[in-house]
């Protein structure tokens, strides 16, 4: 079997020049930008990442520029509810931090509570609650372990997504995503229960990337698009099918303000 390759050897043959944005695209929004000078990697070449199971993720380290922009994206990601570990994205991020990345940008599909945050429309993320009772941090044994997620979502990215949906006229809303396990989706009465405690959407992934990137030092923000209403606010049938079929219909969106958004980023 072929040796997998660790940050060293894709530091190697990505050459010298920084790359200052990490990218993780989530289900249905993998092909999501248009890179130049790329150099990708199956996540089974490479130490430390976990195979993808979803349909809808690739499994890709692709490392490329957007005009200026140098940026390592993770086409795909796994989920805890893939393989039971929490921390199943630890490998992935923390090899975006040792090839120099320094921002961290997620994207994922995740369902509305609110009647103000339509299916098809993206909501920045400004705070999360970890509704599954998991941590990544689990078992991490230095002192780090306890972080302080007080300011968990950079606001100087916040910032610089909010500009750059404005300057291509994009409408973005903010709100607050909670993390539930997956893989089922929730129950109406979930549903409920999270919008009392004050969420906004409802995702089965995030979470556990933005604790990481905050626990290697990233500056850390995400946005969702909002592929469907949560469970008892529609008629419609909440599928996987229907995650991918609405997060692939808004990729040209999401591939305009992600454009927009790199170039500030140089
Ligand atoms: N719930 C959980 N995860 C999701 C949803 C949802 O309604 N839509 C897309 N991802």
């Amino acid at each position: 079997m072929k040796e997998k390759m660790d940050w060293k050897d894709v530091r190697q043959l990505i050459g010298e020049k920084p790359i200052k944005v990490g990218l993780v695209l989530g289900s249905g929004l993998g092909r999501v930008l248009p890179l130049e000078e790329v150099k990708e990697f199956n996540y089974d070449e490479l130490v430390g990442f976990n195979e993808t199971s979803v349909t809808g993720h690739q499994g890709k380290l692709i490392i490329g520029s957007v005009l200026e922009t140098k940026v390592a994206v993770l086409s795909g990601r796994t989920h805890f509810y893939e393989n039971g570990k929490p921390d199943t994205m630890r490998g992935p991020i923390e090899f975006l931090t040792k090839i120099g990345t320094s921002h961290l940008f997620l994207t994922n599909a995740a369902g509305s509570l609110k009647q103000n945050i339509p299916t098809g429309s993206l909501m920045v993320i400004k705070d999360h609650i970890n509704f599954s009772g998991l941590n990544p941090l689990i078992g991490e044994k230095s002192e780090e372990r306890f972080l302080n997620l007080t300011k968990a979502y950079n606001e100087n990215m916040i910032d610089a997504l909010l500009l750059a949906a404005k300057q291509n006229n994009i409408e973005v809303s903010q709100g607050v995503y909670a993390w539930f396990s997956g893989p089922s989706f929730e129950t109406p009465a979930e549903i409920q229960a999270l919008r009392i405690l004050g969420a906004d959407a409802v995702g089965m992934s995030t979470v556990p990337e933005v604790i990481l990137g905050n626990f290697f030092g990233l500056k850390v923000a995400a946005i969702s698009v909002i592929t469907n209403m949560a469970a008892g606010l529609s008629q419609e049938t909440i599928s996987h099918e229907q995650t991918k079929r609405i997060a692939n219909s808004c990729e040209k969106k999401l591939e305009k303000l992600l454009i927009s958004l790199l170039r500030k980023f140089k």
